[in-house]
């Protein structure tokens, strides 16, 4: 039996959202996550070079003031994310390159 060799398209960002319960006990991300894709598609970024890739995981670590959001490479999370804040991250960051930094509750620390 051969491994194969795992191979991945160019993307430019990393979207994960948490779908538990602690965060969001009405299990709010969930239906972010199901609205993401529609988001990604209007926006031009569900393919190609410039597509965001998407997760959606029971946990994120942070577990109140959900639903909670992260976007890498940056390492901005995103707390409270509504259905309008979602629009707002796809269009304004992942779109344009502008964090919403209003919603904004923790920034990755990166070494230079
Ligand atoms: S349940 Fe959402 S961060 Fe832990």
């Amino acid at each position: 039996m051969t491994a194969q060799t795992p191979a991945m398209e160019p993307y430019s960002r990393h979207v994960l959202i948490c779908t538990g319960e602690f965060c969001s006990p009405d299990r709010g991300g969930r239906a972010l996550y199901a609205r993401l894709s529609m988001l990604l598609q209007r926006e031009g970024l569900l393919f190609g070079p410039r597509r965001v890739k998407r997760g959606e995981t029971p946990c994120l670590g942070v577990c109140v003031g959900g639903p909670i959001l992260v976007v890498y490479p940056e390492g901005v999370w995103y707390a409270g994310v509504t259905a309008e804040l979602l629009e707002r991250i796809v269009v304004d960051h992942l779109k344009n390159g502008q964090v919403v930094q209003e919603a904004v509750f923790h920034r990755l620390a990166l070494e230079s």
